[in-house]
């Protein structure tokens, strides 16, 4: 079976630091495959996102996306990942609309030296939509709420039509609505175009009935991993891990 995403002992160290914040990490995800990361806080969730898109290089081990070593092919790796991040800070006076903003997501695809053309705005706008904001397309992105913000960083993410989306808390901004339709946006559009999707969220009741594989994290290592129908109730194992306790 092809692997999309395979990591083999892999541990990560910050600059400065001295302790791993990921250790000793084993891990191969299929194509198509929607992946829920879990843990508590200080976990190793963002670090481990952050090392399988190469933007953290591990201390020890090997990472591979569609089987090239991302020490190598990071940047081209990264051109067919979309990333939404868990803290992205907006300054307030950010003169980029929520339209550019997408729209950067798909430089990569555009070319950096290559003009904006009506299709692509057109593509953009399209996302937009189906996140509900494409009446903010010219409003500045530092005036939006943080919500907004959120939901531009997804549209980013999908216009760019990326093979993998590695989402970090994608939810955590948004109302009681957005919660409930936008998980489901993320896994139509992982069906419809056959995406690798890795999800670190605390707001699981949405995304749960759809996951392949449950990657439960806990002071930098994985202590268990679940595939299969029993996905649900195996997670009420870890019930003494705080912020799992959100399934129902
Ligand atoms: N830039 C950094 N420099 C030094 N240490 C860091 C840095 N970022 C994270 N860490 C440390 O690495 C460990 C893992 O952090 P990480 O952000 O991956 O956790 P997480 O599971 O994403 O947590 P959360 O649920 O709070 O987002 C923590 O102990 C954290 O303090
Ligand atoms: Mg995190």
């Amino acid at each position: 079976m092809h692997e999309i995403i395979k990591l083999e002992n892999v541990s990560t160290t910050y600059e400065g630091e001295k302790r791993p914040a990921i250790k000793n990490i084993n891990l191969s995800i299929k194509k198509n495959e929607f992946v829920y990361i879990v843990g508590p806080n200080a976990a190793g969730k963002t670090t481990l996102l952050e090392t399988i898109n190469g933007l953290l290089t591990p201390i020890q081990g090997k990472v591979q996306v569609f089987g090239q070593d991302v020490r190598k092919d990071g940047a081209k790796i990264r051109s067919e990942i979309g990333y939404v991040p868990q803290d992205f800070m907006v300054d307030q006076n950010e003169p980029y609309t929520a339209l550019d903003v997408v729209l950067m997501g798909m430089y990569g695809k555009i070319g950096i030296l290559k003009r904006v053309e009506d299709k692509h705005k057109a593509k953009a706008l399209e996302v937009m939509e189906l996140l509900g904001i494409k009446e903010l397309a010219n409003r500045p992105v530092g005036k939006l709420s943080g919500g907004q913000q959120q939901k531009v960083m997804i549209a980013r993410a999908l216009a760019k039509e990326p093979k993998i989306l590695l989402l970090d808390e994608p939810f955590s901004n948004l109302d009681v609505e957005s919660k409930e339709k936008i998980p489901k946006l993320i896994y139509q559009l992982h069906e419809e175009r056959e995406l690798t999707t890795l999800v670190v969220t605390h707001d699981a009741n949405q995304i749960i009935q759809n996951v392949n594989r449950i990657v439960i994290m806990n002071e930098g290592k994985i202590i268990a991993e679940k595939t299969g129908k029993k996905l649900i109730s195996s997670l009420k194992e870890f019930w003494w891990l705080p912020h799992t306790e959100a399934v129902e």
